[in-house]
């Protein structure tokens, strides 16, 4: 046994020297490099140039500026042959044969498209992040592009913000679990393997809660909101090896993160020793002009050079003022040698000075079936059944089935934001599926709308007539893919156009009608609610949409998709979020008394004295975590191991989940704490845990889980983390509003 430990002893010792010589080396080399550059160079390797995301060809003027070593990276150069091209001119005619990056926005899928990352967040499933970001990578790779711009791992609690469909949702703990996987998948164990590429979280930091979910605005926020909230995923992105970061567009308190030295050297620097390197947005950089942050490009470079911004995208202040503040001293050498260092590091860690020109390309295919069967499963684990009166789902193949609606058949729409490589012919839509799962005969489709904001009543007609021939009406709402994204925030999240007329009228023929929405945030339908008998959230669930869904509506597949946000009853409650604090007054069903219940000339009082909407309450609609399935579940006592527990112990509980339905299911059981009283006030619930469990009919199974008493602190207003002792409450259940309550202590 001795002999045993000794080896594993002098083993371990040998691979971390080994991995240090590595490093060591690496460093070497960079430094090496380093020395022989002109300071032009160095400048190059700091500019990400290229073109809009439909450019097609490859300027003269670029090819020369690669030539003399003046560019670090391209963004959106689609054309293989073009790239190992321009790499050719960067390895072979540049002074130092830098190899190039190659950056594209790879965000759910390169030409395989899977559902938005809203959407995949609703799995709750990890491996279905590290797997669909695994088969972008390698689709990516093959068309030798070996950086994305991708997690973007912005938290956001406002669903006008168009963003949102990009977002991991409202939690940080299950952003920062599908963060980890979605780097892993991007990167892989090895990021100089084929088939890897170089991840970019984004976007640095707090977008998710720019004023009033307006895209681009400003961020006012403390900093134990900033580091509660919105850095964990950020946090979770560099334990991950994220190679390199993104930096957003928004201020954060006055100072856009461009810019912003606090963010970019004492949090992601000096406290999470992170050594990637930090690329800006689209001309985020001399946008700091607009903000009112910087009078002109000089002060732009110096203050983005500063503050510890890398590479800039697209805009050219470090190209065009870098070289002067250095000869005025005004940036030392040795600050943009830190910078260049950043980008080299990450360039040899891709392994791109041995590999350049994307060796073994053509092993890695392009929509293959493995890749299309993964688009399928994730969609269908995706999608969230919000309401099912009577049980009307699943359908029965044998039902006259109605489909109508402006995404039943919309191939571009399905698969949502963020697909500049997909390709609408690869869509399969509902309606397809659907024909080719029920007896044509039985399939009337009448869209009666063109497309989701049409305002034109003239389909209505064959609409009706089609709902009249049939036993059940599908009706595929929502939004097309541009009205959620990049610049498309939205003031009124209801259904766009006349299609809460058209649900409405279809209605009166007395009907059951199915609700399949496809949008890239929650929609408010408070006002149709009582006109469908079911609800499916589909987000938009991309190339694989119709087999999906078709599953899904005759039970082929069971639902297990859960909300990662919360969704309003109308767009007035926002922000609305599970992990709210208490406030002094929090509102309740007992004293709540609604704007229909005042009585005239009521004497002026405080109506219930606590904080609510007269006219739309204090809950919303669908809460986080929630989701139906073709099954039910319950939970047994909650046990604890301890109910007392130190600094350096984990909360261990167990449950036992039984499927008390019908049908095999599974069941995400989450596990949601409660600092009762703190130093400062802390929300009425915190998702820490959360696992999955499939169960067949009448089976149960005892689950554990845990969490280090380490994470059940936060951050002050000074930054400090800190786990206070005191009383916890906890929850394990289906969602942030449901569960038995246990009590423990921290000492
Ligand atoms: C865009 C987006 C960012 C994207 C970048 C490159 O403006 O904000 O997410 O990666 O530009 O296309």
């Amino acid at each position: 046994m001795k002999n045993r430990i000794a080896f594993l002893f002098i083993f371990f010792q040998m691979f971390t020297y080994h991995a240090f010589c590595q490093t060591d080396a690496v460093e070497n080399k960079i430094n090496a490099l380093i020395e022989k550059m002109t300071l032009e160079e160095k400048i190059g390797q700091a500019c990400l140039k290229g073109t809009s995301s439909r450019s097609k060809g490859l300027s003269d003027e670029l090819k020369e500026q690669v030539r003399k070593g003046l560019v670090g990276a391209i963004l959106n150069l689609t054309d293989t042959a073009l790239v190992l091209q321009i790499q050719k001119i960067a390895v072979e005619e540049s002074p130092n044969h830098i190899p190039l990056l190659f950056g594209r926005d790879v965000i759910h899928g390169y030409k395989t498209i899977f559902p938005i990352p809203l959407g995949l967040s609703a799995t709750w499933n990890a491996a279905i992040a590290e797997q669909t970001s695994a088969v972008a990578a390698h689709e990516s790779y093959a068309r030798c592009i070996n950086w994305t711009f991708a997690p973007m791992v912005d938290v956001c609690r406002d669903a006008r913000w168009g963003r949102i469909a990009e977002s991991p949702g409202e939690d940080p703990y299950l952003a920062s679990v599908l963060t980890k996987a979605y780097i892993k998948g991007y990167q892989g164990e090895d990021l100089s393997a084929p088939g890897n590429i170089l991840a970019c979280t984004k976007h640095f930091a707090a977008y998710g809660a720019v004023e009033g979910g307006r895209d681009y605005n400003t961020v006012n926020i403390s900093e134990s909101l900033l580091r509660n909230v919105y850095l964990p995923p950020f946090k979770a992105a560099v334990e991950a090896g994220s190679a390199t970061f993104m930096t957003s567009f928004n201020d954060v308190n006055g100072v856009p993160a461009s810019g912003n030295s606090f963010l970019l050297k004492d949090v992601l620097r000096e406290e999470w020793k992170y050594d990637g390197f930090v690329v800006s947005d689209w001309n985020s950089v001399t946008e700091m002009i607009t903000h009112g942050y910087c009078a002109d490009e000089k002060e732009v470079a110096l203050k983005a050079a500063t503050a510890g911004m890398d590479m800039e995208m697209t805009s050219q202040s470090y190209a065009h003022q870098l070289k002067v503040l250095i000869q005025e001293k005004k940036i030392t050498e040795e600050q943009l040698n830190e910078i260049v260092r950043h980008i080299l590091r990450i360039k040899f860690r891709a392994g791109v000075f041995e590999n350049p020109y994307f060796k073994e390309k053509d092993s890695f295919k392009i929509l293959d079936p493995a890749s299309l069967e993964l688009a399928k499963t994730s969609a269908v684990k995706s999608f969230v059944l919000l309401k099912n009166e009577k049980q009307i789902l699943p359908l029965s193949t044998n039902k006259t089935v109605a489909v109508i609606g402006p995404l039943a058949h919309a191939h571009k729409e399905q698969l949502g934001t963020w697909i500049f490589d997909g390709d609408k012919t690869n869509s399969i839509t509902p309606l397809t599926a659907l024909l080719q799962t029920y007896a044509t005969a039985n399939v009337k489709y009448a869209a009666g709308l063109k497309y989701s904001r049409d305002e034109s009543e003239e389909g209505f007609k064959e609409a009706l007539a089609a709902a009249k021939k049939s036993e059940v009406i599908l009706f595929f709402a929502g939004e097309e893919a541009i009205l959620s994204g990049e610049a498309h925030s939205r003031a009124d999240i209801s259904l766009p156009g006349v299609q809460e007329k058209l649900i409405q009228a279809l209605a009166k023929a007395g009907k059951p009608i199915i609700l399949v929405i496809m949008a890239g945030r929650p929609i408010t339908i408070d006002r149709i609610l009582p006109n469908v008998a079911a609800v499916v959230m589909a987000w938009h669930p991309g190339t694989m949409a119709g087999p999906a869904l078709a599953d899904v509506l005759t039970g082929k597949e069971n639902f297990s998709g859960r909300l990662t946000v919360t969704w309003p009853k109308t767009v007035g409650q926002i922000p609305i979020y599970y992990n709210h604090t208490n406030t002094g007054r929090p509102a309740d069903s007992t004293s709540f008394v609604g704007i229909k219940d005042i009585p005239v000339e009521a004497w002026q009082s405080s109506l219930g004295n606590n904080s609510h909407y007269l006219d739309a309450g204090f809950t919303p609609r669908y809460t986080f975590g929630y989701g139906m399935s073709y099954t039910s579940f319950s939970y047994g006592d909650i046990l604890l191991k301890k109910n007392t527990l130190d600094q350096s112990d984990s909360l261990k509980v167990t449950v036992t989940i039984t499927n008390t339905g019908a049908r095999t299911g599974t069941e995400t059981v989450q596990l949601y704490i409660q600092d009762v009283s703190a130093s400062i006030v802390r929300p009425v619930r915190e998702l820490k845990a959360f696992t999955q469990v499939e169960l067949k009919a009448g089976e149960s199974r005892e689950i554990q889980l845990s969490v280090p008493v380490a994470e059940l602190g936060f951050y002050t207003n000074e930054g400090k983390y800190v786990v206070e002792p005191g009383t916890f409450n906890l929850w394990v259940a289906p969602d942030a509003a449901s569960g038995a309550k246990q009590v423990f202590t921290v000492k």
